[in-house]
């Protein structure tokens, strides 16, 4: 690597070391550190994560410039932000951080999240993209899950940061997040080189649904996996079920509360549908029977077909009249 990529390294690697210390060790970071140890996560989970906290009041300027560290480079370095003057900032105040690191473990961004319900103040605030960070590049935890993913042959995509290191804490280890944006083609083809099975666990509420909509769509026309979506119960993330049940129900969920990309395309298909209106009814039939059309075995279309059909008490002659020429344009 060139000179200035080590430099930024061991500035990131420098900040981190810090901003952990003062999580960990000081009365500065008290605060931050009760908020995790509230949210469930313990002290093994906090090292491994290399989780911090940011005081904000220059206090990391300050620490770069007593060690006479070069201005360019910590302008570059996108830890700070610059005023108008010139002078920099502390990008990161009075927040915990999450240490985003590349696929070998170093440290190459943060993301930090607000401590109170303060709705005034944005929950997270992230690195922007900087000569280590390339944000649609880089999948949160992929450095140490790798092993896990290639052993299980599956890998879990998370909402959350929160959620990859709570469900990491209690035993799942395979999972990744993307960085708070939607997934790219570059992180699938990335995973898909790792993994056969992909299970897309995001949150339940309706931006989650969404975003997996999106996730699946670009896995199936990017990737050779197989992807399934494991529904989360009770409007809930991940890291909430988890801290509402237990590591095992989470478990359950993510390897048996599944729906293939048929089922999830119907009930996302169905949902907000007014369907005491007729012309939503026929819409919503046409486009879940050119679903339906796409499925390769018989005997599953068939099945579907059958549901359709008692879903809203049409014949299943109709039905399969319908489809009939959907399948011709499939061959
Ligand atoms: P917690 O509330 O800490 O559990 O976070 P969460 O991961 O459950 O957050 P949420 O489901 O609301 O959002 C999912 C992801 O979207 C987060 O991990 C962030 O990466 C991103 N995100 C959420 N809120 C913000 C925000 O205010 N600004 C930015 N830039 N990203 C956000
Ligand atoms: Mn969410
Ligand atoms: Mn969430
Ligand atoms: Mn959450
Ligand atoms: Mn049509």
């Amino acid at each position: 690597v060139d000179e200035r990529t080590q430099a930024l390294r061991e500035l990131y690697q420098d900040a981190t070391k810090l901003y952990h210390h003062l999580l960990v060790n000081t009365q500065a970071g008290e605060t931050a550190l009760n908020y995790l140890h509230e949210r469930g996560l313990d002290d093994a989970t906090i090292d491994a994560f290399m989780l911090g906290y940011a005081p904000g009041n220059d206090f990391l300027l300050d620490y770069f410039q007593n060690k006479k560290v070069d201005y360019q480079l910590l302008r570059t370095s996108e830890l700070f932000v610059v005023w108008d003057d010139g002078t920099l900032h502390d990008r990161f105040s009075d927040r915990v951080l999450f240490t985003i690191r590349d696929q070998y473990g170093h440290p190459i961004a943060f993301s930090g999240r607000r401590l109170s319900a303060d709705d005034t103040q944005p929950k997270y605030v992230n690195s922007p993209e900087s000569l280590l960070f390339d944000k649609s590049n880089e999948l949160f935890n992929l450095d140490l899950a790798r092993d896990s993913i290639k052993k299980s042959h599956d890998v879990i995509l998370f909402e959350g940061f929160m959620d990859v290191i709570a469900a990491f804490q209690a035993g799942v280890k395979n999972s990744v997040a993307s960085m708070g944006t939607s997934l790219t083609i570059d992180q699938v083809r990335q995973l898909n080189r790792l993994a056969e099975n992909i299970t897309i666990a995001y949150d339940s509420d309706a931006a989650g649904q969404n975003a997996t909509k999106r996730a699946l769509d670009l896995i199936q026309q990017n990737s050779q996996m197989t992807p399934v979506v494991a529904h989360i119960p009770d409007n809930q993330d991940p890291d909430e079920y988890l801290r509402s049940h237990d590591a095992a129900a989470l478990n359950d969920v993510l390897a048996h509360h599944h729906e293939n990309p048929i089922a999830f395309n119907l009930r996302f298909l169905r949902q907000d549908r007014d369907f005491s209106n007729q012309n939503e009814v026929f819409d919503y039939i046409d486009q879940a029977l050119h679903l339906i059309a796409s499925v390769d075995e018989a005997v599953v279309r068939e099945n579907y077909l059958r549901q359709l059909s008692d879903d809203f008490n049409i014949s299943f002659d109709a039905l399969t009249d319908q489809i009939r020429p959907m399948l011709m344009q499939r061959q």
